[in-house]
């Protein structure tokens, strides 16, 4: 099924690698221009010239400052027109001791995991809704539902993110703007290799256990969704999870 995002402009923060690389590659694949975001400059301009598309581009830029977000959009923008389609994917784990911890770490987590998803809304929602279009899937976590210990306090940023879609959803629905959650069980990236490299083996035993299909999502599986939540075909699917 080809071309469900023909002439979309579909915008992918943490685009360089993992699920967001997935993303930004099912999305071209499905007809979109698409632009992405990431830290990682090497990586982002490796998938760049791996994908060779040129309905693609990619700004560096760290999704904690508005400044990096305003001049990626307007980059964005200036190549593909306004943008329809935006996938809040950047993300970070925590491993942090709640006493211990320091404000400045909380803050370093919140400001990825969940004030980056309204900053970026914040800089596209103004063509959105003057185009009386657009999609926002923001990528949270199976750990907005079941957490784990020692992953503090990942659960708290990603349920803040569901909660940030349902109430963003209903501000700007009459716009005929949808804002929808995807919550990925353990996928097989950077992020999940880092994880289970912290633990012993029995760990990642028991959380493949703990998945009805008796093993970790593929990203393109994440991004298959993510592309859906993106399409025409999700026309009335707006504050879900
Ligand atoms: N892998 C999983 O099992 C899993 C499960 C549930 C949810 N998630 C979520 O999915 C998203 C993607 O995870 P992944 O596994 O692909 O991780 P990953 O670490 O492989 O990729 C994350 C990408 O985001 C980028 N990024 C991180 N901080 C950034 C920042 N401040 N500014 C710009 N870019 C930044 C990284 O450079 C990287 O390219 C995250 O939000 C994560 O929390 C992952």
């Amino acid at each position: 099924m080809a071309g469900r995002l023909e002439g979309q402009h579909v915008f992918v923060t943490g685009g360089a690698r993992g699920i967001g690389a997935a993303i930004v590659e099912k999305a071209l694949a499905e007809g979109a221009s698409v632009s992405f975001m990431d830290l990682e400059e090497e990586e982002g301009r490796a998938l760049l010239a791996r994908l060779g598309a040129d309905r693609l581009g990619f700004a560096p830029g760290d999704v904690r400052a508005a400044a990096d977000i305003a001049k990626a959009h307007a980059e964005a923008t200036a190549k593909f027109g306004v943008v329809t389609g935006l996938v809040n994917n950047a993300g970070r784990n925590s491993y942090a001791d709640p006493v211990a911890m320091t404000e400045a770490q909380w803050d370093e987590v919140f400001s990825v995991d969940l004030k980056s998803a309204w900053l970026v809304a914040r800089a596209v929602l103004p063509g959105m809704i003057a185009a009386r279009k657009g999609a926002i899937v923001n990528i949270a976590s199976l750990h907005a539902d079941l957490t784990y210990p020692g992953m503090f306090p990942y659960a708290a940023a990603k349920s803040g993110l569901v909660g940030l879609t349902r109430s963003l959803a209903l501000e700007v629905g009459p716009h005929q703007v949808r804002v929808n959650a995807l919550s990925p069980g353990y996928t097989e990236t950077r992020l999940v290799k880092e994880f289970f490299e912290r633990n012993d083996s029995a760990l990642r035993r028991a959380v493949i256990d703990a998945h009805p299909m008796r093993r970790m999502a593929e990203p393109r599986e994440i991004a298959n969704c993510a592309v859906f939540l993106l399409s025409d075909e999700a026309s009335f699917v707006t504050g879900a999870n």
